[in-house]
């Protein structure tokens, strides 16, 4: 029987999942397909219900419902539990899984630049939301201890310093503090919507102020490459955009799932060719 995987979130119209989920099935010659279903809130319930009582495969977990999907499943791997998030469920002979690949789906994009071991790296957070979160955790669990954060509203990066189930030696700046504090940097990593389609000329703040060779990333896609990222590569800055997390995410989901390692740099492929 073919197995059925797909994605839930609201909105899923643009997800690019689809195309490098059904790729890469049809690559590794596994009969199965992938969809995005648009679910409300108000229906996750129903639908994770629903995913199950149909023997869904597996299934991918978006904005708004990687949270509130939680109470619906029937157990969490270390991944979601660290994260309180779940992006990626798989069903187990019934039972539903939730993981969450985001911040080891990020940390192998990294991996890819630095050439220094992880703790041995000074880096600035910046934002702290959900994808701050599980950067910053993934990045603690994982040894990294030097980890400063900088958001609009600080109180909500000092509340996410104090959880941190790790022990890490940070401090909590504003935006306009942090610029000011670039150099200090090894690892920068911007997390929030700032400079993403159709805000195209917004930054953060001015990265002028990067020293030569720190890695400067950049979660957002769209564009491939950020106003902020374009400044940090003139001062010198080896940069880092946010493809990378978003395909080794779906890697991680996928290996999940199958049991197989799918061909990164095929979904890379595919995805630029998608952003044109
Ligand atoms: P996600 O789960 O995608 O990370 P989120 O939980 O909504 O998204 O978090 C959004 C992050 O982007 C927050 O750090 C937010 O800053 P505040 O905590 O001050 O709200 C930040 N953010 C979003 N838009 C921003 C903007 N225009 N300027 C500065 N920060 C912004």
């Amino acid at each position: 029987m073919n197995k059925v995987y797909g994605l839930i979130g609201c909105p899923v119209g643009h997800s690019m999942s689809p195309l490098i989920h059904n790729d890469q099935l049809q690559h590794k010659k596994i009969s199965a397909a992938y969809h995005a279903f648009h679910v409300e809130k108000e229906h996750l319930k129903a639908a994770v219900e629903g995913a199950r009582a149909l023997g869904i495969a597996g299934f991918n977990v978006t904005i708004p419902h990687k949270i509130s999907i939680i109470p619906f499943l029937d157990e969490l791997d270390q991944s979601a539990e660290l994260l309180g998030a779940v992006n990626t469920v798989l069903n187990k002979e019934g039972r539903l899984i939730g993981y969450n690949t985001d911040g080891q789906g990020y940390l192998a994009s990294l991996k890819q630049l630095m050439e220094k071991p992880l703790h041995e790296q000074r880096y600035l957070i910046i934002g702290a939301g959900g994808a701050a979160r599980a950067i910053f955790y993934t990045l603690a669990s994982e040894g990294a201890s030097a980890i400063d954060l900088a958001n609009r509203t600080p109180e909500k990066a000092r509340m996410l310093m104090e959880e941190c189930p790790h022990k890490v030696d940070g401090n909590v700046f504003s935006l306009s503090e942090a610029e000011s504090l670039l150099s200090d940097y090894d690892v920068i990593i911007q997390t929030t919507a700032i400079g993403m389609h159709p805000n195209e000329t917004e930054k953060p703040f001015a990265a002028s102020n990067i020293r030569r060779g720190t890695i400067v990333s950049d979660i957002v896609y769209n564009p491939v490459k950020t106003a902020f990222l374009t400044e940090a590569e003139k001062a010198g800055a080896r940069i880092l955009n946010g493809v990378g997390m978003f395909v080794y995410q779906a890697a991680l989901s996928f290996e999940i799932w199958t049991g197989e390692k799918p061909d990164t740099a095929r979904m890379s492929k595919l995805v630029f060719a998608q952003l044109g």
